[in-house]
């Protein structure tokens, strides 16, 4: 398989996934934000498309949806459009030589959008070669995934999900995709992250201190990316748009990404219990002083809960 111009480091991933749709299997693409998920799908679209008929199902609304369907149906297979959709004077015209998208794109736009899906299912059922609908993201509100599930049953589809995706809202289409055909994408490697790096900076002007910090920018991209695309891409946007990028400009990069937030809750509730114990022993042995020191504890073991963790959270 030819390997993609769009994408870096992800030749496994598309060749597991084209021969999941070869089989003929629902496929679903899932990993966190930015890491690339939509961008594997548009290759696989590119590809798929050279082999049999292909619609995009972009992210939007219930309407933009159900319309975009339409519009690729008529394009690809022909919609079954009803008559009552055909203004009278182009009837005759319609039945002779088929029917033409400026004729009826309005009155579909109009259309319920759950009837506009559903006329798009009776298109798609209905089609000699058997269709590939590719979702952009299955990030649907209910109704939506309702209205999505019909096409479902008579097509053949190909979505990405994110991993925080509340699945219960879309359990009637999730079903539809077998665990084994999942694809996780995972952080890029290194040497993928650089490529990328250098591949957008050959296609745009950065201008760097030195050759030094050149390459010790291109390091701090490797490392500080964490391997997600879309954070590799606004560190490189972040250093285009300085006048010219220098070592602490480079600096700040992986100060930026080296902060980690640790959760400090478990230590709090440890060291709570530890209070509490220590009063229980002060109160069994008659030791004022320690009796004191856990009370003391225990105010500071609030004051953390209540006072400093929230302001630490906040940010
Ligand atoms: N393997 C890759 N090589 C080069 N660029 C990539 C790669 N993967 C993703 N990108 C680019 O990174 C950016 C983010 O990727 P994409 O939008 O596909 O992520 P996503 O997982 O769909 O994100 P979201 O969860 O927000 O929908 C895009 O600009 C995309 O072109
Ligand atoms: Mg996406």
């Amino acid at each position: 398989m030819a390997e993609s111009a769009e994408i870096v480091g992800r030749d496994r991933e598309l060749r597991q996934a084209a021969s999941t749709l070869r089989k003929g299997s629902n496929l679903l693409i899932t990993g966190r934000a930015g890491i690339g998920k939509s961008a594997l799908l548009r290759v696989l679209h590119e590809l798929m498309g050279g082999e049999r008929p292909c619609l995009w199902v972009p992210e939007g609304t219930a309407k933009e949806q159900a319309y975009a369907l339409a519009r690729q149906t008529h394009e690809h297979v022909g919609l079954r459009v009803p008559e009552t959709l055909i203004p009278a004077r182009f009837l005759g015209r319609a039945r002779r030589e088929g029917v033409h998208w400026r004729w009826v794109g309005r009155a579909i736009r109009r259309m319920p959008s759950r009837d506009c899906v559903q006329m798009v299912a009776d298109s798609l059922e209905a089609s000699a070669q058997p269709v590939l609908v590719f979702m952009e993201s299955l990030e649907l509100p209910p109704s939506q995934a309702e209205q999505f599930a019909v096409v479902l049953e008579v097509a053949q589809v190909a979505a990405c999900m994110d991993a925080a995706n509340r699945r219960e809202r879309i359990r009637r289409l999730l079903w539809r995709f077998p665990e084994q055909e999942r694809i996780e994408l995972r952080p890029l490697t290194r040497e993928a992250c650089r490529e990328i790096a250098e591949r957008w900076l050959d296609e745009h002007p950065v201008r760097f201190e030195s050759d030094r910090v050149r390459a010790a920018f291109l390091r701090a991209v490797e490392q500080d990316s964490g391997g997600v695309p879309a954070a590799i891409l606004g560190m490189l946007e972040t250093a285009a748009a300085e006048p010219e990028v220098t070592r602490a400009t480079v600096r700040q990069f992986s100060h930026e990404a080296g902060v980690t937030y640790v959760d400090m809750t478990p230590v709090v509730i440890l060291g709570v219990a530890v209070v509490i114990a220590a009063r229980y022993v002060a109160r069994g042995v008659g030791s004022a002083e320690l009796y004191v020191l856990a009370g003391i504890g225990m105010g500071l073991a609030v004051a953390i809960r209540f006072f400093v963790m929230p302001m630490m959270g906040r940010r």
